[in-house]
């Protein structure tokens, strides 16, 4: 069979077994003037071959400040339109376009423009994981970072939407005393950790601090010691001095926290029965050297967005980047 590799946008085309994948992809970064970023959530050998390893915010900051010609974006497709959209001359490359996002499908654009036409008096705020199209609906993005302190930069009496994560809208709703109309989306990795294997994991680790990312359900949040972002659990890790922690999001992050911490144990919560075999992200896990190889030799699948929806999202990002600049985040 011939297959079309161009149409195909050379995702999983054959590489001669010869190739020492790592060696070559730094090669043809410094060739291209190329920079690789990587989420935390990716697998490890991918966030040892990045030039940048970090959080939804430290991404969007690094991509608006990078001088390369090219951005790899080891993460999934929302995180490469926010590269995208913040750096239009850029050539921007997500190695595999279909690692999608379950939070980001969860809040389709045309439904969420609806949403909030029939709210015309609320300020509208939106969860970086989003697609470009309903970032066009929204006036401040925010990530899991920055989220309570752009809210709370709202006058207490200016009525707000957030979307479209409902674990995270709740959790900010009960830190910061808001009442924001929240939108029904979620992640599919973060809700389905379970509570009674954490109350179990607990007893067996009575010392453990449990670390917990906002996305997970409230039943969770409320058995935190600490909730936050992936860099902010991961700071808690090197700054707390526990020597056990039980992390409640998606275990990619555990590869950076025994890095930084080697002699600490750190112990995943499993998801409930029946929901899924591990606590990853197959979205995050669809990035793989093969495919970050091809993508760097073929300039290929390169990420591109509309140039009106572009223009509409901008503002909201910006205005995110700008606040979190100003409060030093
Ligand atoms: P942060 O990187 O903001 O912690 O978000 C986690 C996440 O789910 C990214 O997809
Ligand atoms: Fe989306 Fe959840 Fe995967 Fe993060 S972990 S990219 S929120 S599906």
């Amino acid at each position: 069979m011939n297959t079309n590799w161009e149409k195909l946008g050379y995702v999983d085309a054959p590489i001669e077994k010869s190739v020492d994948l790592k060696s070559e992809i730094r090669r043809l970064c410094k060739e291209k003037n190329a920079i690789i970023l990587s989420h935390y959530y990716t697998e490890p050998e991918i966030q040892d071959i990045a030039d940048f390893v970090g959080d939804s915010l430290a991404l969007a900051q690094k991509a608006a400040t990078t001088d390369a010609d090219i951005i790899v974006m080891c993460g999934v497709h929302f995180m490469g339109e926010t590269c995208k959209i913040l750096c239009p001359e850029k050539t921007v490359i997500v190695p595999d376009l279909n690692a999608t996002c379950s939070l980001a499908e969860s809040c389709p654009a045309d439904k969420f423009a609806e949403f909030v036409k029939q709210h015309p008096r609320h300020k509208v705020i939106s969860y970086v994981n989003t697609t470009a199209a309903t970032k066009a609906h929204t006036d401040v993005v925010v990530t899991s970072t920055n989220a309570r302190q752009i809210v709370e930069s709202f006058p207490i009496d200016q009525p707000l939407i957030f979307g479209p994560d409902r674990n995270l809208g709740a959790y900010i709703n009960s830190v910061t005393g808001r009442n924001m109309i929240l939108w029904d989306g979620a992640c599919h990795v973060h809700e389905r950790f379970s509570v009674n294997k954490l109350i179990e994991l607990k007893k067996q680790h009575p010392e453990a601090k449990v670390l917990v990312h906002p996305e997970c359900k409230g039943a969770i949040v409320k058995l935190a010691d600490v909730v936050g972002s992936t860099a902010a659990l991961l700071n808690y890790t090197v700054q707390n001095e526990a020597s056990e922690f039980i992390v409640v999001t998606e275990s990619g992050i555990l590869y950076e926290m025994e890095k930084r911490s080697p002699q600490k144990k750190f112990i995943p919560l499993p998801p409930e029965e029946g929901t899924s075999p591990c606590n990853e992200c197959q979205y995050m896990r669809m990035i793989t050297l093969p495919k970050v190889y091809n993508s760097l030799l073929h300039l290929a699948p390169q990420l591109e967005v509309d140039a009106d929806v572009s223009r509409a999202a901008v503002k909201s990002i910006h205005a995110m980047l700008d606040i979190s600049e100003k409060l030093g985040l």
